[in-house]
């Protein structure tokens, strides 16, 4: 397996490219499988849950090509309609497949995805969802079993919290359905808005993308000519780097990246005493040299997202002063804690609540990452610490960021990705 070891720099400097989101990609991915065209995708991110769900596509009967950020996906070959355990426990994302397969074949069988290291992740909403819109489901040794022979019908649905992925599910769904389905309490995030607007542009009228209230006129069953498109840029990789240039108290420019969409997380590095410049694709942080502390609650888009709380949490250690971040979404989301306080951080746990006191000088040592996001907060704090860190287990690192160890190299981080 790999590791990456790492150590403190004086400081970084230059531009960092952002790749395509991962969490638009998967999906868009998933709802080739409503084309009846080959599908041209472009500025997907090369990481391993890209990778994973392809192959699900290929598992099914589809035939792929992915090189170089570019895939053309054929599922007009599709023939099944069971996605295996193997593949599902490697990537709870899989379950995007449902509402596809059960949309266009009137059945599938989803393996359940289970849990993650961050938390329960129940998927209830979905298939709540989908047996309003008629579908039957069981669940029979440790499968989804869904039947909608008739095709599914377009209907009311109102989400009791909201869900990214249940919504994305839904929309793809409804895209095929008999009639119109509202989606009320739906989820705002952007990925989920490209998918509104890729189907939009592919004839599938869709009104109040964007909102939290969305209708979807479906197709009655016909497949859908689906249009090329581009992956929007990865919020989250760039909120991530921007994290980097300010713990290192460094000026770097992101380039291909969407400012607006990390209005709060700007804002939080605002409040901690960085500024920007920004145009419509590049952020230059100008960091703050005396970092202040924060208080952060994690709530769904446009509110601070919980894929950078570990990110800011490894941040916080270094500002002057008590900084509080409350986890609101998952229920076990602070695995990261442990191994920062490990490098000397000076964390109390508290339930959901992380009590930071900063500033704290870090040392350098062996830390497990634990899942996606927490491995790059382990990053982040190895490029302050003093001595030298190895983080292990950074195939969780893998499936999400897009040469992470290259581009901090790029901008002048000591840091190499070696074999254990
Ligand atoms: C998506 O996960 C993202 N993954 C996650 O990013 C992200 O953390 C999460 O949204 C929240 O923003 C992808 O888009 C592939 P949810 P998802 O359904 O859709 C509860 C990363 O690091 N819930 O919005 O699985 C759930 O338990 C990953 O890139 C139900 O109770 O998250 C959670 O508390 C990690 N029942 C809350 O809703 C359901 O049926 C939000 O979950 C579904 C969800």
């Amino acid at each position: 397996m790999d590791y990456l070891k790492a150590q403190s720099v004086k400081s970084l400097q230059g531009t960092i490219d952002i790749s395509g989101a991962k969490n638009a990609s998967l999906p868009l991915i998933a709802m080739t499988i409503l084309a009846n065209n080959v599908v041209n995708i472009t500025n997907l991110p090369q990481v391993a849950d890209i990778k994973t769900l392809l192959k699900l596509l290929t598992n099914l009967g589809a035939t792929v090509s992915f090189d170089n950020g570019a895939a053309i996906v054929n599922t007009t070959t599709l023939h099944e309609t069971k996605a295996t355990y193997d593949i599902v426990k490697t990537m709870r994302a899989s379950i995007l497949v449902l509402g596809p397969i059960l949309a266009r074949f009137g059945h599938c069988e989803v393996s359940l995805p289970g849990g993650c290291a961050i938390g329960q992740r129940p998927i209830d909403l979905h298939l709540k969802a989908l047996e309003q819109m008629g579908a039957h489901i069981e669940i029979k040794a440790g499968y989804i079993e869904a039947t909608a022979p008739e095709g599914l019908k377009g209907c009311n649905i109102i989400f009791d919290k909201i869900t990214v992925t249940g919504t994305a599910n839904i929309i793809m769904a409804a895209a095929l359905a008999h009639g119109k389905t509202v989606i009320t309490n739906a989820a705002r995030e952007p990925e989920v808005v490209q998918l509104c607007e890729v189907l939009l542009n592919s004839g599938i009228p869709i009104e109040g993308i964007g909102t939290a209230i969305l209708t979807i006129k479906g197709s009655g069953g016909k497949l859908i000519n689906i249009k090329e498109f581009s992956i929007i840029p990865d919020r989250i990789e760039a909120g991530t780097y921007l994290c980097a240039g300010a713990i290192t108290k460094s000026e770097i420019t992101l380039t291909n990246v969407e400012p607006k969409h990390l209005g709060a997380v700007l804002a939080k590095l605002e409040e901690m005493g960085s500024r920007f410049t920004t145009t419509d694709t590049t952020i230059t942080i100008h960091p703050s040299q005396d970092i202040k502390p924060v208080k952060i609650v994690t709530q769904e888009y446009p509110a601070f997202p919980t894929d950078m709380q570990a990110q800011f949490l490894a941040l916080a250690t270094q500002a002057n002063g008590v900084s509080i971040i409350e986890e609101r979404l998952f229920e076990n989301r602070f695995m990261h804690v442990s191994e920062l306080q490990r490098m000397g951080a000076d964390i109390t746990l508290n339930g959901h609540t992380a009590t930071v006191n900063g500033k704290t000088d870090l040392s350098g040592t062996d830390v497990m990452a634990t899942d996606l996001r927490a491995s790059s907060a382990l990053v982040l704090a190895a490029l302050v610490s003093s001595g030298e860190t190895n983080i292990h287990r950074i195939y969780h690192l893998d499936r999400g960021y897009d040469s992470l160890e290259k581009k901090l190299k790029g901008v002048g981080a000591k840091i190499e990705r070696l074999k254990e």
